[in-house]
């Protein structure tokens, strides 16, 4: 059984100042500093990153952008890049979370792109891919996540994909309260590390961390990531409290 270090990323979104952000970061990395067993990722909005950045140095706590464009610089009004991501402290980026793609055009050729921009300026992308409530009920999930794995992932070569982490987000379950149990999670999980192996290498299909995301919370975080294939978690609404963030962090000590 090949034994991946679980990743708990907090996807923070539209949500807090910098004033905000740094009080969150800081209150943070006090409730984790003992958690030496897990990786762990913020994501704030831009305008907070530099600050977090610094709220967050010396601790065991990565940033991460929560998108970023495929070119590193140019004329394209209200964009942010990999090299300018790097700068500000980040080392990870969140690539193709399905609020992008249903509101902001966001497809699997873009994802591919801007992964490619990731991995070109050593960023580690954070990759989403789920299916919506309505793909799920007429027995979709599988096929839409076979495309959004192999369109995302096109062109790329096994090296460079090694670190790479995907975040597996069924859309109906993100900010809704529900859950996917954590059977249909697992069989989702296993599945795109299935993807991984026939597309790639049994060593990165074992190698890649997939992130369960969608109403994670504290109460259920230990039970999730019990799962054979579940490695972590994106955290939206349950990452904004420094509390229940660190809950879901530590869910170890609830086993
Ligand atoms: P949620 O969001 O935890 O609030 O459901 C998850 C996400 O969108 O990454």
């Amino acid at each position: 059984m090949p034994t991946r270090t679980p990743l708990i990323a907090g996807n923070w979104k539209m949500y807090k100042t910098v004033t905000e952000a740094v009080a969150t970061a800081t209150e943070l990395v006090g409730r984790v500093a003992d958690a030496d067993d897990v990786e762990i990722m913020v994501a704030p909005s831009f305008t907070a990153l530099a600050a977090v950045a610094s709220a967050l140095a010396g601790s065991r706590i990565a940033l991460g952008g929560q998108n970023l464009h495929w070119e590193s610089e140019g004329a394209f009004t209200g964009e942010v890049s990999a090299p300018m991501l790097v700068s500000a402290g980040c080392s990870h980026v969140i690539i193709g979370h399905s609020e992008r793609r249903q509101y902001f055009g966001e497809t699997d050729e873009t994802v591919n792109r801007r992964i490619r921009a990731a991995l070109d300026a050593g960023l580690v992308p954070v990759f989403c891919v789920g299916e919506t409530e309505a793909q799920r009920e007429s027995g979709e999930t599988f096929s839409v996540l076979d495309k959004q794995v192999q369109m995302g992932l096109e062109g790329f070569s096994l090296n460079e994909l090694t670190g790479l982490v995907i975040a597996y987000e069924p859309v109906w379950a993100i900010g809704t309260g529900k859950t996917a149990n954590r059977e249909q999670a697992q069989e989702v999980h296993r599945f795109i590390r299935e993807l991984i192996e026939e597309s790639f290498s049994i060593d990165l299909a074992n190698a890649v961390r997939i992130l369960y995301g969608g109403s994670v919370k504290p109460d259920n975080a230990a039970d999730l990531m019990a799962m054979d294939d579940i490695d972590g978690a994106l955290v939206g609404g349950a990452s904004l409290k420094a509390e229940t963030f660190s809950q879901i962090v530590n869910f170890k000590r609830s086993l």
